[in-house]
């Protein structure tokens, strides 16, 4: 019945949307190591006409790796790439490896600093394990909408948290995706009480910094492999996680989830990043071109998340999971319980506290 309610949303907001709604009636594909062709588009499909090839005739393969569906999420992002990359630099051929084929986030993260990856897109959770500058976008209730995330994306002041990509984790910063707000969903209650958070085991990322946030509020947060979600909440081995609207359908939780509760507690993002002999490989006007082209497919595909949030949360009530918003008092207590995640990073990255105030 789930199933069927699930499709028949989907079918209706297909005819609204395009991209981003076709992976709410699919299940993750099976892995698959071979590259995906789904998102590529010869110049006949895409109507596209492409500039003449160098006269070296010179091509760059370039592989790319995320552990999302190719036509939700990060697929969005990256399809919208290839389009471009046809349209504006044809000598960049993208050889894509989707849904988590190449492992975990940290594993492909791991894999891009060895370069056996080119190009991966990780969560900002992830990557601040390996670079702490950038967890300040991952600071509890540190964005209040989608406006102010775009803002601080694009500020002067976040270039010293892209920077420390390199500096710390050996690899470029050349663009980032976005996942959106994320939200408690449970088997328990619905969460609008921190009583409702108190030793309620919760999967989250494996980042210090949603550790933390899920300790200030009182749960016991839980670090389990995104790939395992679905049977953890299957059978128990967790009471609840923390994801965004689009993950929760694009990996179908709602069929094994009773309650989702809008705490939009942090906002997560990827970073697209380049292993830098591969970069330092491509001549300049390539390595232009690609940085354009990434940054255009970049803003295409936060633009696109925010559309499929508001979709997806439409898609998870009618499939019949009890779905609440968070009073304005509640949400004060969240933000109270958690000033000591502030505390503590600023007392480890000194730097933070001054990127934070600039962007708040
Ligand atoms: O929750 C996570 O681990 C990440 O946000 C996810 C869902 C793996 C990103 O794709």
């Amino acid at each position: 019945m789930k199933n069927q309610m699930k499709k028949i949303v989907c079918v209706a907001l297909a005819a609204a949307m395009t991209l981003s709604m076709t992976a709410c009636g699919s299940k993750p594909k099976e892995a698959d190591p071979a590259p995906s062709q789904e998102a590529s588009g010869t110049e006949e499909e895409t109507g596209t006409e492409a500039p003449a090839p160098a006269a070296d005739g010179e091509t760059y393969t370039i592989s790319i790796a995320h552990n999302q569906t190719p036509d939700t999420g990060y697929g969005v992002g990256v399809a919208k790439l290839k389009e471009l990359l046809a349209e504006k630099e044809p000598r960049i051929q993208l050889e894509v490896f989707d849904n988590g084929v190449l492992g975990n986030e940290r594993d492909v993260f791991e894999g891009n600093q060895l370069g056996t990856v080119d190009v991966a897109i990780t969560s900002i959770g992830v990557v601040s394990n390996f670079a702490p500058l950038p967890g300040v976008m991952n600071l509890p209730f540190m964005f209040k909408d989608f406006e102010s995330v775009e803002a601080a994306i694009e500020s002067d002041a976040m270039k010293a948290a892209w920077d420390q990509i390199e500096t710390d984790a050996g690899l470029i910063a050349l663009g980032v995706y976005s996942q959106g707000f994320r939200h408690v969903v449970s088997n328990k209650s619905a969460i609008t009480s921190l009583d409702d958070m108190k030793g309620l085991k919760v999967r989250v990322p494996e980042s210090d910094l949603y550790i933390s946030t899920f300790n200030a509020l009182g749960a016991s947060p839980t670090p389990i492999a995104w790939g395992e979600m679905y049977t953890s909440m299957q059978t128990g081995v967790v009471d609840a996680f923390e994801n965004t609207p689009v993950n929760v359908i694009q990996y179908n939780l709602n069929e094994v989830s009773k309650y989702e509760t809008a705490t939009n507690h942090i906002w997560d993002g990827a970073i697209i990043t380049i292993n830098p002999d591969v970069w330092a490989g491509l001549p300049e006007d390539v390595q232009k071109n690609f940085l354009e082209c990434i940054k255009e497919s970049a803003v295409y595909q936060r633009a696109d998340i925010n559309t499929a949030a508001e979709a997806c949360i439409q898609t998870v009530k009618d499939s019949g999971v009890e779905y609440a918003e968070v009073s304005d008092e509640f949400h004060n207590q969240l933000v109270e319980a958690v000033s000591v995640v502030y505390d503590d990073f600023y007392a480890k990255y000194p730097e933070a506290k001054t990127l934070a105030e600039a962007l708040q």
